[in-house]
């Protein structure tokens, strides 16, 4: 059982004082203290976490601990609401100067409630503004919680705000264990940026340490400064949950947060806001690629070389929403056919690969990941849908694509910065979508998904192992142009696996065969000569290095693996004086060519029924990763 202790005992807020500046206009609310104040419909700012902590089952009693000079605005709506007035605690101060501090506050609380060290404690500050999507539920039964730590929320400073006002937290990224708690921090005594609202679950292995800290304190102990003392001094254990950037609990809010307040809850209370749809959508966008140099490597601990391409991509868009929604894509994920017969055709010819399976497991992997990395996610529901003009089954990362894109919706969405989800980890959390769905693949593409424009990527197994990363590397834009001026596609627009046999080299190189050991390295040391060659703007060397890349692939895999559909593609251009290799696992191949030979290249494979197409590569314009593909966004409300 927890019990919930409200603070509401601070004098002469900068909003009363405010309030009494503005005259006549606001005179009405003068005197009033801020948690009481009304915000929407005649809900007060307090009503907004009455509600909250009402609806948990697990918090067994409230108390209030008031001010002597608002103490009665208190009682009379403690008692309006049933809470008895037995539960609202005077501090018997009436000035600023005498005031309490929150942790001598606190300790009155449990003296009045009999506190033994039996329950849980949480604590927050009634006249900080509560946000409606602040998921209390979720902390109050959080893991950490659950497993016997006390817990503290925490979120980023903006850029430019002081930490000089707040308790900051360094915290392990592993365990999230809080390491060290700096109360009101001065100059470079930490270099976190996660500062602590007034919002704690303690455990009562720290609640039972707070008497022993208040006596010997003179002062006005603050909150911040009890969690420093447990903390730091008697090596607490404390996590930290991080609220993601777009709400805030504030605490010193002046009369114009509490109006944007106001205007924020009418809306949101408003009987017409869920069914505002299609304000704050916003759409998130990867591109499909294309493997240049080392594939399929990746997959083998080895390296490659990838480029993102624009002509191809897919897209997510959100939206907020009453109820939570994955809404199927009318041609991929049909549910409506012309009979039996119709239904059989679309099945053979498309499979059962539509994408929403990839949006429930991608929302599914978001909200493990977040839980395992302690952001606490705000409340709200969204309708999630895709579009996507990638082809199918022709190796160009297309799933992949949607699950990156769906991401980094969910990202924005829940205004997730690269902080939360870094570039170079978006990556395996992409892929662990794909394998809980039994898609089994490598890295690459995820990754340059991720980075966006032409990478370099070492996957050397032991760096992997100690980063949980591998080594990536962005080339620009301009060392692309010089190496590798003209690019092309060529694919098979009736994709078909039959006759393909299953490869074993990947057994093969599991049990250490010889073969398929070096043959593989062979192949990554492609990636490496290539970088080399692309920096030196070397065009020759990286046409040398695409060929050999088909060569050692075919020596490895077998033609019968390889399949005559691929053999084919790839002879059309060896017959055209043109370079051409597989861009992924098969079905397709990039090439590049002359500029005088392009025509009759592309002749050649549309004669034989190829569809042709020149690639444009894509860079993302600030050279940003995780969230840097997006179009069309209209920001949201918060
Ligand atoms: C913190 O947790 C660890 C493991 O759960 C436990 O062994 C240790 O005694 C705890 N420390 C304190 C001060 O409670
Ligand atoms: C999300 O949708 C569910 C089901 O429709 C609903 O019960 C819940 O209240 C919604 N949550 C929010 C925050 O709107």
């Amino acid at each position: 059982m927890t019990i919930c202790v409200v603070l509401v005992a601070s004098v002469d807020s900068q909003l009363e004082q405010e309030i009494l500046d503005a005259g006549s206009e606001y005179q009405h609310l003068a005197g009033l203290p801020k948690a009481l104040l009304p915000v929407s419909g005649g809900k007060r700012v307090l009503d907004y976490w009455w509600t909250a902590i009402e609806s948990q089952r697990q918090i067994s009693d409230v108390y209030l601990v008031t001010n002597a000079k608002s103490f009665k605005h208190f009682e009379r709506w403690a008692t309006a609401r049933g809470l008895p007035s037995q539960n609202v605690v005077n501090d018997g101060t009436t000035t600023r100067a005498s005031s309490l501090g929150a942790a001598r506050d606190l300790l009155l609380a449990l003296n009045r409630c009999g506190y033994n060290n039996d329950r849980d404690v949480v604590v927050v500050a009634g006249d900080s503004l509560f946000h409606r999507e602040f998921d209390l539920a979720a902390l109050v039964a959080d893991q950490h919680v659950r497993a016997g730590s006390s817990l503290a929320v925490s979120y980023r400073l903006a850029e430019g705000e002081a930490a000089s006002s707040r308790g900051v937290v360094e915290v392990d990224e592993r365990t999230r264990r809080v390491t060290r708690f700096v109360e009101k921090p001065c100059g470079d005594e930490t270099v976190s940026r996660q500062a602590c609202p007034l919002f704690y679950v303690l455990k009562p292995a720290v609640a039972s340490l707070l008497p022993e800290f208040v006596e010997s304190n003179e002062g006005k102990p603050s909150l911040g400064s009890f969690m420093e003392w447990a903390v730091n001094d008697k090596g607490s254990n404390v996590s930290s949950v991080r609220l993601p950037g777009c709400f805030r609990l504030i605490g010193d809010a002046g009369l114009q947060d509490y109006l944007d307040m106001i205007e924020h809850f009418e809306r949101m209370d408003s009987p017409t806001y869920s069914g505002a749809l299609g304000r704050g959508r916003l759409t998130t966008r990867a591109y499909a690629r294309v493997g240049l140099f080392g594939n399929p490597s990746d997959g083998y601990g080895g390296k490659t070389i990838a480029l993102t391409i624009a002509n191809f991509w897919a897209e997510a868009t959100i939206a907020p929403s009453e109820r939570l929604c994955l809404v199927p894509h009318p041609l991929f994920d049909p549910c409506d056919f012309g009979g039996l017969r119709d239904l059989h055709f679309i099945s053979r010819r498309e499979g059962y690969q539509g994408g929403m399976r990839l949006l429930q497991a991608a929302c599914k992997r978001f909200l493990e990941y977040c839980v395992e990395r302690g952001i606490a996610l705000p409340k709200r529901n969204f309708t999630l849908s895709y579009e996507t003009n990638v082809p199918r089954q022709v190796g160009l990362a297309g799933s992949s694509a949607i699950v990156t894109a769906v991401v980094r919706a969910l990202m924005r969405f829940y205004a997730l910065d690269e902080t939360h989800v870094p570039v170079e980890i978006l990556p395996n959390l992409v892929l662990s979508v794909e394998a809980e769905l039994g898609i089994n693949a490598g890295l690459q593409d995820r990754v340059v998904q991720a980075f966006e424009g032409l990478v370099y990527m070492d996957f050397d197994p032991s760096t992997f192992e100690a980063k949980g990363h591998g080594v990536y590397e962005r080339l620009t834009a301009s060392q692309l142009h010089a190496a590798l001026p003209l690019l092309w596609l060529a694919y098979s627009g009736e994709p078909s696996d039959s006759g393909a046999i299953h490869s074993d080299v990947k057994q093969r190189w599991r049990n250490g065969d010889a073969d398929a050991v070096q043959g593989m390295s062979a192949i990554a040391s492609v990636a490496a000569k290539a970088r080399e060659a692309i920096r030196l703007g070397d065009a020759s060397e990286c046409r040398r290095l695409m060929a050999e890349n088909f060569r050692l692939r075919r020596k490895l895999f077998g033609d019968a693996v390889l399949g005559a559909t691929n053999l084919k593609l790839i002879s059309i251009a060896e017959q055209n004086g043109a370079v051409a290799k597989f861009p992924g696992s098969g079905g397709a191949v990039v090439g590049t060519c002359d500029v005088d030979r392009l025509a009759s290249v592309r002749r050649a494979y549309e004669r034989e029924g190829f569809v042709f197409v020149e690639l444009e590569p894509h860079f993302s314009d600030d050279g940003e990763g995780v969230l840097a593909a997006r179009v069309g966004e209209v920001a949201l409300d918060v």
